[in-house]
């Protein structure tokens, strides 16, 4: 492939066609490796608002090693897979203790801090520091797997490996940053999953899918793991103005969020099961990556709350205070809250 009129072609497009966005704005490795975990879990749209609120509450790494887990979680409340948010805390730990709150410019520490996987490891190094390490997300496996007509499954090792030595060739070594920022705007705009705007792509003359009509089918992704059902009932007490609430805690979903208090079994339960006239229920499908859940909601009004291991009363008033799932956000939702 001809590299010096790939580099070219993107840069002049780039010019006229990219988006402003806060994190293009800086070369700060916090603020980019803070909008590369962000942007990971949900679109620009969405990342921007959470992206200013995180940097409003923590403009630099040290304030959000200070912070405290719960804290952290509710401002992530809403984004999902708080997996990453644990990881977002803990490598701000890492880089206070380890680098006395000074990103390092090295791939290899930056690689190593929590949550901070080969993508996310050659953004800040790219972004930051001008590093010539190729960026492959989703929209860059996209653009890759069109570009060369390739339909090795994006989601497979041997898939991985082969676009990340092709993006490692077709990188711009003169200007990494620049060359990394256009392969994903051109994904993200131009290059996009349904209806793709060919004629605007400043590279269709390389596209071999677009000579070949196979845009529409690509990437190619391999067959996912059939979803695991589970059955959840969640009990909501009502005494005058509390509620009970418990952490979950355990190598599971949704570790160290807040919940009601839950039987799981291998189906949902019934009222009188549980010995319940409840004053409302709800029924929910939850569906995360790996897991379809079936829930049930009861709202249960009670003269005095029970005593339940692992559980702690709360005042309606303070729900908002913890950082709850996105299943009891939904159930709360839709909650007759003047009953
Ligand atoms: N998605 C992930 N990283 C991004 C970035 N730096 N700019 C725009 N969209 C992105």
């Amino acid at each position: 492939m001809n590299t010096q009129y790939l580099h070219k072609q993107l840069a002049t497009w780039y010019g006229s066609n990219h988006r402003i966005l806060p994190w293009r704005e800086t070369s700060d490795p916090y603020r980019i490796w803070l909008s590369e975990i962000i942007l990971q879990q949900t679109r620009v749209a969405q990342g921007y608002d959470y992206y200013l609120r995180f940097i409003e509450r923590f403009p630099d790494v040290m304030s959000l090693a200070a912070a405290s887990e719960d804290e952290v979680m509710l401002l992530w409340q809403g984004l999902g897979y708080y997996s990453r948010a644990r990881n977002l805390h803990k490598a701000a730990r890492e880089v206070a203790e380890r680098y006395g709150g000074v990103f390092p410019p090295d791939y290899a520490a930056v690689r190593a801090l929590s949550g901070v996987g080969d993508y996310t490891a050659a953004a800040v190094c790219s972004f930051a520091w001008n590093m010539p390490y190729a960026v492959v997300d989703g929209n860059v496996y996209r653009l890759l797997s069109r570009l060369t007509d390739d339909d090795t499954p994006i989601d497979t090792t041997n898939g991985r490996k082969r676009f990340q030595a092709l993006a490692d060739r077709l990188l711009d070594p003169a200007n990494p940053r620049l060359h990394n920022q256009t392969m994903m705007e051109l994904g993200a705009l131009v290059c996009t999953p349904q209806n793709p705007q060919c004629s605007l792509c400043p590279i269709v003359s390389l596209c071999k899918a677009e000579a070949a009509g196979t845009a529409a089918l690509l990437p190619v992704k391999g067959k996912s793991a059939p979803l695991k059902d589970r059955y959840l009932t969640y009990i909501i007490y009502k005494s005058s103005n509390h509620t009970l609430l418990c952490q979950r805690h355990g190598k599971d979903i949704w570790q160290h969020l807040y919940e009601f208090p839950l039987l799981e079994s291998d189906r949902l339960l019934e009222a009188d099961e549980l010995g319940l006239s409840p004053l409302w229920q709800a029924d929910f499908v939850h569906i995360l990556s790996h897991q379809r859940l079936h829930a049930r909601f009861f709202l249960a009004s009670v003269a005095s709350l029970p005593q339940r291991d692992g559980t702690f009363p709360v005042a309606w008033s303070s729900l908002s205070d913890y950082a709850l799932s996105r299943l009891t956000l939904r159930a709360l939702e839709t909650l007759p809250l003047d009953l």
